[in-house]
């Protein structure tokens, strides 16, 4: 009986499984975008997980590092990735254009 439990289960968790992994970020919904994606390096409060300051990310919640850079300075190393090799281009990361701006004023409020 157990086993026949079993079989049953296990090919619909891993037909789920896949459609949540090729399932497309929802544009719609930056808080979203930035948990699946974000968050992973920059944090759940934008000072950056253990991972993300191995990296080299900057402090979101400093107001320093707010005013050291433009939103236009943003945009520019989300678009095209930064000198730092860590720091991949944010549509490499499978994230849709028009985001990019709704991402910054994100990003902005983790230092309000
Ligand atoms: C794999 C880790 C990683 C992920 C995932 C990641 N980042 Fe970053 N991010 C970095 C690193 C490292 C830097 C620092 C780059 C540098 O200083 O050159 C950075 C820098 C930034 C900056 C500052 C750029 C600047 O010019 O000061 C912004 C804004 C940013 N990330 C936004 C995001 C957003 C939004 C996402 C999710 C869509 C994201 N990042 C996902 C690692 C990551």
């Amino acid at each position: 009986m157990k086993k026949v439990i079993t079989y049953g289960v296990a090919p619909i968790a891993a037909v789920f499984g896949l459609f949540l992994t090729v399932a497309p970020v929802n544009a719609g919904d930056i808080n979203k975008v930035y948990k699946d994606t974000c968050e992973l390096c920059h944090g759940v409060d934008g000072k950056g997980s253990e991972a993300g300051k191995g990296f080299g990310v900057p402090d979101f919640s400093s107001a320093d590092y707010q005013k050291s850079r433009t939103d236009a300075q943003m945009k520019e190393s989300m678009t095209n990735g930064t000198k730092n090799p860590n720091y991949v281009k944010l549509s490499d990361l499978g994230v849709d254009a028009a985001d990019v701006d709704p991402l910054i004023k994100k990003v902005r409020e983790f230092s309000k």
